[in-house]
């Protein structure tokens, strides 16, 4: 409550105090590089691969969450980017994609971190899932434009699928729809408390992902 009584809405509170390292994502010399036009697509199909493990591991919970009384009302099958990625690295590295298919130690990480909280706390897998589903709904837009622009994928073609919600018509009322689901969250004040920690956890590991890709992928002065 601030100090003329109002109470601040969750969903207001989580995107508020992952506004700074949401500042510093965008900024990171792996995006800026990437929306910049100055890396191969390689660079692209790499991050489109690790985002491939962290899609397992977030969609491969939710079957057990689905009925969870705290995490269940945020498994919603239209979000679902799994089937999406394995379409778009298809394209971009061939049937063979999977054989190849490598994490980074930043992602093995990640992963671990998402399938922990879906298997012991499923509060914080919430933390998680807004972290990239609500990302992919609003950012991951501007992403798919530059990457068509780029790489001359078709236009909501393969390569881009994943940020291609087929079946939300309306992002913007999702989004609005979402953060009415954040607002009625089953949990106290504390644990509240908890999920906006662990959702700057969540922006953390993006981070350490973008820095090592950058590591891979430095820009040839
Ligand atoms: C260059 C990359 C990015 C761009 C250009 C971008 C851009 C945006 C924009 C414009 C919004 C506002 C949407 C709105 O007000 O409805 C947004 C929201 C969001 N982004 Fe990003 N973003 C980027 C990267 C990321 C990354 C790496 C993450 C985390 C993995 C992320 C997570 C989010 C989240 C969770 C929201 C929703 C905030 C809220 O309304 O609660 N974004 N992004």
């Amino acid at each position: 409550m601030d100090a003329s009584g109002t109470v601040t809405p969750f969903s207001t509170l989580i995107r508020t105090a992952s506004h700074q390292q949401h500042t510093e994502a965008e900024n990171s010399t792996f995006m800026s590089d990437l929306l910049g036009g100055r890396l191969g697509v390689e660079a692209y199909a790499r991050y489109t691969e690790q985002l491939w493990f962290v899609y397992r591991a977030l969609e491969g919970a939710a079957d057990a969450l689905a009925d969870d009384p705290v995490a269940g009302p945020f498994i919603q099958p239209e979000l679902f980017r799994t089937a999406e990625l394995e379409r778009d690295l298809a394209h971009l590295r061939g049937p063979d994609w999977r054989a190849a298919a490598a994490p980074l130690p930043a992602t093995t990480a990640y992963a671990a971190r998402v399938e922990e909280c879906a298997r012991t706390w499923p509060a914080g897998y919430i933390a998680h899932h807004y972290t990239r589903y609500l990302g992919d709904l609003s950012g991951g837009q501007i992403i798919r434009d530059k990457a068509e622009r780029t790489w001359g994928f078709a236009r909501k073609g393969d390569g881009v699928r994943f940020y291609v919600f087929e079946q939300i018509a309306n992002p913007a009322a999702f989004k609005r729809g979402y953060r009415e689901l954040l607002d009625r969250v089953n949990a106290d004040d504390l644990e509240k408390q908890r999920i906006i920690d662990e959702c700057r956890r969540a922006f953390d590991f993006n981070g350490a992902v973008f820095q090592q890709l950058g590591d891979e992928f430095p820009l040839s002065a």
